[in-house]
């Protein structure tokens, strides 16, 4: 038996499933993946087995693991004391850092997760506006409350006369009660979007959008759809929310809203934030945002909040991505990796397309036109792609899986090479080779 068999045995005595986390159960294992450590583009697993990581721990791991700047800032802030629910010299200059790079990022306001930070500016925007509904998109992740979850990965829900998607809960245990404060709409289709805002507006609070939506591996806004977003939004008195939990600092230090060149008036921000250490941050305009407490009467708070060790390690990320030339090792390694495997799908006759924006992308097998929303993601070849994935964990090439309708992302960090692209691009070619076998 190996370790990981063992651990995994022995995890199910007290943690449901063998794991502290449902997603990090692995359908493509039959189990968790049991790390013994990381180093730079790579992990080894608990048996020891070497990896080329193109999972990068969700996406936070942008700057890849064991990284030696994060570490010293870790090391720093322990010389500091463990300093918990108290303000520091360093936030107030992380803060900084986030509003120098975001353009919506007038304030902001910490947190630990990217649950708690679209959570959050919920609250905010529900509290500025005094409207209780939200306008979400079908496929659109913003984390596990309540308030959001719906039609991520479900089934697809009925549409409507008035163009919404009937709304899905992505969990049990949540209220029926919340489905009547959530519109459900398409994405990249403005004509639903315009009716819904107009039948809800009185009511709407906040629309909230994964601008490039990377939760069905990469869907990208299209850009004069989003000017039109903006625009509804601004005419409606709805607040616009970005989510760059997964899209910000991955493909320039602004985010999708400067790649995309709209700008949101709120944004959450987590996983590239801290490198890989618990943090997110929520950031928006002044006048929205001064409804917090202890300016207004809008709690967001918490024991944990800006935690010291996060907080510096997640400073010392900043820099590293603000360093000149940063995005030019990005953008070429996007480049070498997309353009190969666009270039393998054709040579090996395996029908599919790659999608990539920054260091993450989409991979749809089965489809040949460009994937430009939920609908359109659940008709790739689900099957061959978990054969795809499944051959490439085998020969140490790790991509994850959560065993949803879509594929998800996949993506690397700073500290991958050429030669890991490379190598990368090797066993995909044999796996797809193995596939037309
Ligand atoms: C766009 C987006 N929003 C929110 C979340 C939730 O973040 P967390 O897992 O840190 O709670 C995620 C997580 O993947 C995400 O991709």
């Amino acid at each position: 038996m190996s370790r990981s068999s063992e651990l995994f045995e022995a995890a199910q005595k007290h943690l449901i499933g063998g794991a502290c986390a449902g997603g990090r159960f692995n359908p493509l294992l039959g189990q968790p993946l049991y790390v013994a450590r990381g180093q730079g583009s790579r992990f080894w697993d608990i048996d020891g087995k070497e990896y080329i990581d193109l999972f990068t721990g969700s996406g936070a791991t942008f700057l890849g693991h064991n990284h030696p700047a994060i570490n010293e800032a870790i090391r720093q802030a322990l010389d500091v004391g463990i300093i918990v629910n108290g303000e520091t010299e360093y936030h107030s200059r992380f803060a900084e850092m986030i509003a120098d790079a975001v353009p919506c990022a007038e304030k902001i306001r910490l947190q630990n997760s990217g649950t708690e930070a679209t959570m959050g500016a919920i609250r905010i925007a529900r509290a500025y506006t005094g409207k209780p509904k939200i306008l979400k998109f079908e496929g659109h992740f913003h984390g596990m409350h309540d308030y959001a979850w719906f039609n991520c990965s479900t089934p697809l829900g009925g549409l409507r006369d008035d163009g919404t998607v009937a709304p899905i809960a992505d969990s049990d245990g949540m209220p029926e009660l919340m489905s009547e404060l959530i519109v459900v709409v398409p994405f990249n289709d403005i004509e639903p979007f315009a009716r819904a805002v107009r039948a809800h507006r009185d009511d709407l609070a906040a629309v909230i959008m994964e601008p490039v939506s990377y939760n069905q591996g990469c869907i990208p806004a299209d850009a004069e759809y989003l000017r039109e977003v903006r625009r509804i939004c601004s005419d409606s008195g709805v607040v616009l929310i970005f989510d760059e939990v997964l899209s910000g600092f991955r493909m320039c230090r602004g985010g999708a809203q400067e790649y995309l060149g709209v700008t949101p008036d709120m944004c959450t921000l987590a996983k590239a934030l801290g490198g890989g250490v618990p943090i997110s941050a929520i950031c928006g305009r002044t006048d929205i945002m001064s409804v917090l407490n202890p300016v207004g009467h809008t709690v967001i708070s918490g024991t944990y909040t800006g935690h010291l060790v996060s907080v510096m390690a997640a400073i010392a990320c900043q820099t590293e991505i603000a360093q000149p030339g940063f995005y030019d090792h990005i953008d070429a390694l996007a480049d070498r990796l997309y353009t190969g495997i666009t270039d393998l799908l054709s040579t090996t006759g395996i029908p599919g397309i790659v999608q990539g924006i920054g260091a993450r992308f989409g991979l749809y097998l089965g489809v040949t036109e460009p994937v430009t929303n939920y609908r359109e993601a659940t008709k790739c070849d689900r099957e061959m792609e978990i054969a795809f994935l499944l051959g490439c964990v085998k020969r140490g090439l790790y991509l994850h899986d959560y065993g949803h309708l879509t594929p998800m992302h996949h993506g690397f960090s700073a500290q991958h090479t050429t030669e890991d692209i490379d190598e990368a691009l090797g066993v995909i070619e044999d796996v797809f080779r193995d596939i037309r076998a």
